[in-house]
């Protein structure tokens, strides 16, 4: 598509699309102008610019790191809910954390990763579904990592502030009732469920911290869709490399490991898929 109807040129586009692919690995098509439109808009106007061309002149200006982040920013999707897609949620319920119960009875620790976390929902999913129906595990060394690129969705993640919208989305009334408190138009999280995750910056393309090793249960979801077949199989090799090999690893709906690694197999159970190490 050219960029023809936009207010920027093909080569604007193509400083963008660099950009993104270099910092974040997410793959701006050609056909995405409209996305670069609607989504860097507004950040040339924050930044007291008239169109997406200021943007990208003052790009190519040193110091420009700050602008990087807003523009890397602006273009990830971060769309999430709570208990998304419920089946992960239900098959973690009913057989993975009963059977890792039983295999870290001597450890009595688990280790959970929310990857691509966005604003947190996953994460706080995952420790509201272990404080409800596994009050056991409140004894246990209970770890629920939480990462993402965008230091902005993480800092809106460690609050575990959520406006109506999303608490309206997935989460039943009950958990709504017992587990948030009102905070005018907005709902947080109780500390003692906030308090059960670490959020921490984390780029799928560079060096991943040490400590996010021996991970009992992966959520790579909906994340890998927006990356290149060989920068998905380079992921999902890592996250080989850190997933325990009696764990299990979560992908996203539209997602799957087909013509990228041997080192996970697919299982079905009921409607839930997960992938376990092979
Ligand atoms: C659509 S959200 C998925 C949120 C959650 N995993 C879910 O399924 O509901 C995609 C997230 O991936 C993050 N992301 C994109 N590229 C990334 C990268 N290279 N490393 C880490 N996170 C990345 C974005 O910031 C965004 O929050």
């Amino acid at each position: 598509m050219s960029t023809a109807t936009f207010s920027f040129s093909d080569a604007d586009f193509a400083a963008i699309a660099k950009l993104v692919s270099e910092r974040s690995a997410i793959v701006v098509e050609a056909n995405k102008a409209y996305l670069v439109e609607s989504r860097l808009g507004p950040v040339a106007r924050e930044n007291g610019l008239s169109s997406i061309s200021e943007l990208v002149e003052k790009l190519h200006r040193p110091g420009s790191r700050h602008l990087e982040e807003q523009i890397i920013d602006a273009m990830t999707t971060n769309e999430t809910s709570f208990y998304r897609d419920a089946y992960p949620f239900d098959l973690l319920k009913s057989k993975i954390i009963p059977e890792l119960i039983e295999k870290r009875s001597k450890t009595k620790r688990l280790t959970f990763w929310s990857n691509a976390c966005s604003s947190g929902q996953e994460a706080y999913s995952i420790a509201m579904l272990i404080r409800e129906t596994f009050p056991k595990l409140m004894d246990w060394d209970i770890r629920i990592r939480a990462t993402d690129l965008s230091s902005q969705v993480l800092e809106r993640a460690r609050t575990g502030i959520f406006n109506q919208s999303e608490v309206s989305r997935g989460l039943p009334m009950q958990l709504l009732m017992k587990y948030f408190h009102r905070q005018g138009v907005h709902w947080q999280i109780s500390d003692d469920i906030r308090k059960m995750v670490k959020f921490d910056t984390v780029n799928l393309i560079e060096r991943w911290p040490a400590s996010l090793s021996s991970i009992d249960v992966v959520f790579l979801r909906n994340v890998l869709i927006y990356f290149s077949p060989d920068t998905k199989r380079e992921i999902l090799s890592n996250v080989r490399q850190r997933i325990c090999d009696d764990g299990c690893l979560f992908l996203g709906g539209s997602e799957n490991t087909m013509n990228l690694t041997t080192e996970f197999r697919r299982v079905q159970i009921d409607r839930a898929v997960c992938y376990e190490p092979v």
